[in-house]
């Protein structure tokens, strides 16, 4: 059973779910309900060819406490009715948590996809979620090298395996679905001749004098940006009075995954504070300023691609910098990553 919630893991459970069908696994959909705009969830499915949720529990947003524990009240009577062999949760997201703990509170084996990221930050809500996720986990399945070594220092050694990154198995195919494809409606430019943008982090948008300098910041660059307003930077930019269309801003919707990827692909670089969005950026060979103090996937820093922007000034330097990049390197795997998690679960315990 794999329980999703939120934008990034409907992305993540694509690769899985097709990997389930080959393997002719039975698979058991949940949907949390947390992200419930068309354009957060059912065009991910859709485009992503993801069958329908079995359940959906339409939880909705809400504060932290109430929208997790809303879900494991939920999550207890699902469990009853499917008993599954395995619940599969994703990243790092309250549904990622809800998901774990219910399960493991009623013995049910847990495995946790993304496990082993820290950003070292535990003011951030996702910090706290894969924690406690990894440690509720029987076996925790990571994208990285670096993942690993994080999981091994906090005594998870013996339950992590390596099984690279799933988003890239995703990535990969809708890159060459796309790659002669016109850019998508909401990008009035050349190939080449804008950035993209995405901003969501509370540490970003829920302060309304940093959000008005990281936007100003953003307008004031030479070259223009497409933003891509999350729900949540809308309404805070609302409350907060500040015009998410200052300088040189184009505001957009959030964009459907292939038109994402396409319009990645065309663009001189991107603005985030997206920890999917930076690895797909680099994947793509987009050089990209993140909006943050660190990052969970430091691989994109230390071969050149991304840079660490602290503060909105940051920003611009970040592009004019010519800092040495490694093209080739390959720290998220292959590709397959989906195809062997799913043979993990089905030999678990290995023999
Ligand atoms: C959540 C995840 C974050 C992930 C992000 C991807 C947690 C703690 N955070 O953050 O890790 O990177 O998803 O987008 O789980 N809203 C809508 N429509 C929607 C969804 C949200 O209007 O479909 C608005 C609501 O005002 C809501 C706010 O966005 O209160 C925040 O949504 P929420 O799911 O709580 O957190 P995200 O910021 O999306």
């Amino acid at each position: 059973m794999s329980v999703v919630g939120a934008r990034p893991q409907f992305v993540k459970l694509a690769p899985i779910a097709r990997a389930m069908a080959e393997r002719e696994v039975e698979h058991i959909i949940v949907h949390t309900g947390q992200h419930y705009d068309v354009n957060m969830s059912d065009v991910f499915f859709e485009d992503l060819g993801i069958p329908a949720p079995d359940e959906h529990l339409a939880i909705g947003s809400a504060s932290h406490g109430r929208q997790t524990g809303q879900m494991l009240a939920a999550m207890d009577g699902v469990l009853e009715k499917y008993q599954p062999d395995w619940v599969l949760v994703y990243g790092d997201t309250n549904s990622t948590t809800a998901g774990a703990l219910s399960a493991a509170k009623m013995h049910i084996r847990v495995a946790h996809l993304e496990a082993g990221l820290r950003s070292f930050n535990r003011e951030m809500p996702e910090e706290l979620n894969r924690i406690v996720t990894d440690h509720l986990a029987e076996l925790c399945l990571a994208p990285t090298q670096v993942a690993m070594d994080h999981l091994a220092s906090e005594g998870l050694a013996d339950k992590s395996v390596l099984v690279g990154d799933v988003m890239t198995d995703v990535l990969m195919r809708v890159r060459d679905q796309v790659i002669s494809k016109p850019l998508p409606a909401g990008i009035d430019f050349e190939d080449g001749q804008y950035r993209v943008a995405t901003l969501h982090r509370p540490s970003n948008t829920d302060d309304p004098e940093r959000l008005r300098e990281i936007i100003e910041a953003i307008g004031a660059l030479d070259v223009p940006t497409v933003l891509l307003a999350h729900p949540r930077l809308r309404s805070k930019a609302d409350d907060a009075g500040v015009d998410l269309e200052a300088g040189n801003i184009t505001l957009a919707e959030p964009f459907a995954y292939p038109d994402l990827v396409r319009a990645v692909m065309g663009s001189a670089g991107v603005i985030t504070d997206s920890g999917g969005l930076q690895k797909e950026a680099f994947l793509l060979r987009a050089r990209t300023a993140t909006v943050r103090t660190e990052t969970e996937w430091i691989e994109t820093v230390n071969l050149g691609w991304n840079t660490l922007c602290p503060q909105p000034q940051d920003i611009a330097a970040a592009f004019s910098e010519t800092a040495e990049t490694d093209t080739y390197a390959k720290p998220y795997g292959d590709g397959n990553a989906a195809s062997r998690v799913v043979e993990k679960l089905v030999h678990f315990p290995p023999a």
